[in-house]
């Protein structure tokens, strides 16, 4: 961070040495006063990508118009301003932001003039030739912007950082491209400078803020979903009070897992819901049934290996579920074709379920149960080991433990169940590889 900051304070100590023969014009602060309140009202109203994801503000069209306007030294004024901005919080965020913008712009006003890029109010006699500068600016500025949060995030310990790395991580391609998308706004504001001043500014603004209000109200709509799921969840966790935090921790371990086998970041995304949602078919199964302590009947056992079926038809009309929906189905599916519902084996098995299916049953092994106590992590691996091939995906299993010793595991605390809540906790777990369900024998 003091690398960072020292470096945009060098900048700027350049940039405002009263030195006629810079490139930055005095003679122009309106357009720098311009640019530097189209930076603030961009950074400080963020568009949220989607409801859990993490934002990013527009502010580099503004940044690189003043690329072009007023060259580096303005343009790194213009980041500056991000000292500034509403959205940001504590003073140290501030200073690594404006510091960051500082950096970075400087850098991209740098390569365009380096380039042969002209600096000034465009007219069309300078295109297409400052295309090709512009390009390599826009594109220096998303790098260095990136390059410098990344190092930050990486020099940072684990603990503090993993959320926010998580959050980054998913939408990385994104954030790359809407950046660079952002940044082409710039030669935009820029070329309309030369028909209408500073209203350029404000005419490139109205359609940015229409289309980043119907983001919003995308990003409404997935939180909406988020909230259903959730709902969901509760309700088959209020009927089976054991698996309290369940659907929430087996969703987090496919999601590690999917991360490491490099699904995209789609495919993550849904394997979560697949994770969260994997057992909503228990709503289906009678509660005694679930909650019996001693052995089931045939018939009992019938109803709890029905439940990946009750979860298809109860999900089956949320679209947005897609791939996920393969994952509920399958979940309890085993690779050498002793599972349920289908009795699907190896490869016809989807990837969603193969993944699901590790997760919930290394869930199910490191939280408590009335009938043993929680194991630990190690253990659960040796028993995931030894049952890859037969009824886990071996590979999976081997990426899953990677993915553990890398990020760690936080296991349940069903231990401390409320003495209330004692009687509704059964005595089985169908997601249990150590302790199959106990059917009645018949005479
Ligand atoms: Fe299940």
């Amino acid at each position: 961070m003091c690398v960072v900051v020292a470096s945009a304070a060098a900048v700027l100590l350049y940039v405002l040495q009263a030195d006629p023969d810079r490139d930055l014009d005095f003679a122009v602060p309106r357009t720098l006063l311009v640019l530097a309140v189209l930076f603030l009202i961009c950074d400080s109203t963020p568009t949220a990508l989607t409801s859990r994801q993490s934002a990013w503000s527009p502010s580099s069209s503004a940044t690189l118009a003043a690329v072009v306007l007023l060259g580096p030294g303005g343009a790194a004024l213009v980041g500056a301003s991000s000292l500034f901005s509403l959205r940001r919080g504590g003073l140290r965020e501030r200073v690594f932001n404006g510091a960051m913008y500082t950096v970075s712009a400087f850098a991209a006003g740098a390569a365009y003039v380096a380039l042969g890029g002209r600096v000034g109010i465009p007219n069309p006699g300078w295109f297409p030739g400052d295309i090709l500068p512009f390009a390599v600016a826009a594109a220096v500025h998303v790098a260095v912007n990136h390059g410098l949060l990344w190092g930050m995030l990486l020099l940072l310990p684990p603990a503090r950082v993993n959320a926010q790395r998580g959050r980054l991580d998913l939408h990385l391609p994104l954030l790359l491209a809407s950046d660079l998308g952002y940044a082409t706004l710039g030669l935009l504001i820029a070329a309309l400078w030369y028909l209408v001043g500073p209203f350029a500014a404000v005419l490139v603004l109205i359609p940015l803020f229409v289309a980043r209000w119907a983001m919003g109200q995308f990003a409404a709509q997935q939180a909406a979903y988020a909230a259903t799921m959730a709902a969901l969840c509760q309700a088959v966790e209020t009927k089976d009070f054991y698996t309290r935090g369940h659907s929430e921790r087996v969703s987090r371990g496919a999601t590690m897992l999917a991360r490491e086998i490099a699904m995209g970041a789609e495919r993550v995304e849904a394997i979560g819901f697949a994770g969260m949602l994997h057992d909503v078919g228990k709503l289906g199964v009678p509660t005694k049934v679930l909650q019996k302590t001693g052995p089931l009947t045939e018939e009992e056992l019938a109803a709890i290996q029905l439940h990946p079926m009750r979860g298809l038809e109860i999900v089956r009309q949320i679209g947005f579920l897609n791939e996920a929906l393969d994952g509920i189905m399958h979940h309890h599916e085993r690779m050498d074709g002793k599972g349920y519902p289908m009795g699907l084996a190896g490869d016809e098995i989807p990837e969603f379920a193969r993944v699901i299916a590790v997760a919930d049953a290394f869930d199910s092994m490191t939280s408590t149960r009335s009938y043993r106590g929680a194991r630990s992590v190690g253990e659960a691996v040796a028993e995931l080991r030894k049952c890859a091939g037969r009824q886990f995906d071996p590979v999976l299993v081997d990426a899953f433990i990677t993915a553990l010793q890398r990020d760690g595991w936080r296991p349940s605390k069903t231990a401390d169940v409320p003495p209330g809540f004692r009687a509704q906790i059964a005595a089985q777990d169908h997601d249990d590889p150590t302790a199959p369900l106990r059917v009645v024998e018949s005479y």
